[in-house]
């Protein structure tokens, strides 16, 4: 709770008090305010989206708004269009407008430090979600993420189950599997990860030796960025290349563009591996263009929301929270489909 609310709580319940030793109203009428007999207090949350680069993101946006509504949560809803200095504007008009918690997914990991300290001497406890950030844990209540470490690392591990259990051989002879790999928007959290996660699976596995990196480099989580970077990856390799791993959903859709326009059979002659697991990608997999989408959930809303009520109710809360994910193969994205949320 911020203090000059947790102040006023303080106030208000002596006023109630003192009410009631001198024989006025009952405690119970006097309390019945907000918040302050302990019942649900009203909320007003800012947060601080990062765009609408990407499917996924479109659907993370719907699920906080809806989640917010369900709640009962007012929402002041900011979206910085990719860039970090108006996720910081945004972050301070929330800190002028007094919300009661301010949450916000850091475009880039860095460059926080001020406004966060600025939101802890108003008082406004802050909850990052999805992306981190390299600033002084204290200056931020909790962080509400997916593992993407480990969605890297679980993207490599399923592309070398199945390049030995299809019997796969490189498509330019050698002994080696030639890898491009699009990554995410430079700076941010997410993307150093999952490039990380999945070298670090790669150097691992006792088939390290059978990979190599042949191109790697940012489509800024765009399907229009996704395609011209996978085009030029063609242009240079486009006959060597066995394996596209995509940091994210739209670049690989963009990718499947660029192959098919270059003659090639994606999901066949290259195969492909992104992370979100949003719809598009289960199309692609449903139409044998892509092979295997890891989970990235955008369904952030309902813990956040949960997560600022037990803030602003005073409790405790851990100093990090991590949602669960799944890894859905191409043969069984018919299935799932019709369970997919997003
Ligand atoms: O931060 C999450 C990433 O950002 C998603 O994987 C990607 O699709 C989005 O744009």
């Amino acid at each position: 709770m911020k203090l000059k609310k947790f102040l006023a709580s303080i106030l208000s319940l002596a006023m109630v008090l003192s009410l009631a030793a001198c024989g006025g109203d009952s405690g119970e009428d006097a309390a019945s305010g907000d918040g302050a007999d302990g019942g649900e207090q009203s909320i007003t949350l800012g947060f601080a989206q990062v765009g609408s680069e990407s499917e996924w993101r479109t659907a993370n946006t719907d699920n906080i708004k809806a989640s917010a509504e369900e709640a009962g949560i007012t929402l002041q809803f900011s979206d910085a269009q990719q860039k970090q200095e108006n996720q910081i504007k945004a972050i301070r008009s929330f800190i002028a407008s007094d919300v009661d918690v301010i949450s916000f997914c850091p475009i880039v990991e860095t460059g926080w430090d001020t406004v966060l300290q600025e939101a802890k001497d108003a008082g406004i406890p802050v909850v990052l979600v999805d992306r981190g950030v390299t600033a002084d844990p204290s200056l931020y209540v909790t962080h509400i993420f997916a593992d993407a470490l480990k969605e890297g690392g679980n993207a490599f591990n399923w592309i070398d189950e199945y390049m030995t259990s299809e019997g796969k051989t490189p498509r330019a002879g050698g002994d080696q599997f030639q890898v491009a790999i699009l990554e995410g928007t430079v700076g941010s959290s997410v993307a150093a990860d999952r490039l990380q996660g999945f070298l670090d699976a790669m150097d691992a596995s006792e088939n390290s030796a059978k990979y190599n990196v042949l191109c790697s480099q940012t489509g800024e989580y765009t399907r229009a960025k996704g395609m011209e970077v996978m085009e030029s990856f063609l242009k240079s390799d486009g006959d060597k290349i066995d394996i596209l791993f995509s940091c994210n959903g739209d670049m690989a859709l963009g990718a499947i563009q660029a192959i098919e326009a270059a003659g090639l059979k994606p999901g066949e002659d290259i195969v492909i591996v992104s992370i979100d697991a949003a719809k598009g990608e289960f199309n692609a997999m449903i139409e044998g263009k892509m092979n295997c989408a890891v989970e990235h959930t955008p369904n952030f809303g309902p813990t956040l929301m949960e997560t600022a009520k037990k803030i602003v109710a005073g409790e405790e809360v851990p100093a990090t929270i991590e949602l669960e994910e799944g890894i859905y193969p191409a043969d069984i994205a018919e299935q799932e489909l019709p369970n997919r949320t997003y």
